[in-house]
């Protein structure tokens, strides 16, 4: 199914280091705007369960406890082409990779300490904004 969201969190990296505001306001300038926001918490069966994906890879432990270790900032934003602008927007996994300008190249530390995530599909973006928010915390 095409929609025009996408699902972000800012990750405790940059929630740690003071950026929230100043990767809200990237987001915005982008173009998308905020459907619904939270400051949360992920619980290790939450982490484990938002990346399962990745359950086999080597850097599964780190990503589980990296995204366990502090606050981290939940949204659904929209825009047209919302998953993909985003993904250009926030830049490639690894900073040093990443482009000019974007989210990753500014606010990011390391390959796993990348500061943002964004949805890579339609179908996950729906799959993952339904992991964190109900009908009700949706605008
Ligand atoms: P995300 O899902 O968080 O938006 O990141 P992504 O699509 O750019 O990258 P993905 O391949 O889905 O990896 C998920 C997250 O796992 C951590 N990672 N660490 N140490 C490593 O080699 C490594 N590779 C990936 C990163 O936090 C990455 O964002
Ligand atoms: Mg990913």
């Amino acid at each position: 199914m095409k929609t025009n969201q996408t699902f972000t969190m800012i990750k405790p990296d940059a929630v740690a280091n003071g950026h929230i505001g100043a990767i809200l306001n990237k987001i915005s300038e982008a173009g998308f705007s905020i459907k619904a926001l939270k400051l949360t918490r992920l619980s290790k069966a939450d982490a484990e369960a938002f990346y399962a994906v990745h359950n086999e890879r080597p850097f599964f432990n780190d990503l589980v406890s990296f995204m366990t270790s502090g606050p981290i900032v939940a949204a659904v934003l929209e825009k047209e082409n919302a998953v993909h602008d985003f993904r250009t927007l926030i830049g490639s996994t690894n900073p040093a990779e990443a482009a000019e300008g974007t989210i990753r190249k500014h606010y990011a530390t390391s390959v796993g300490e990348n500061a943002v995530h964004g949805s890579d599909s339609d179908e996950n973006a729906a799959i993952e904004i339904a992991f964190h928010f109900s009908a009700r915390e949706q605008f």
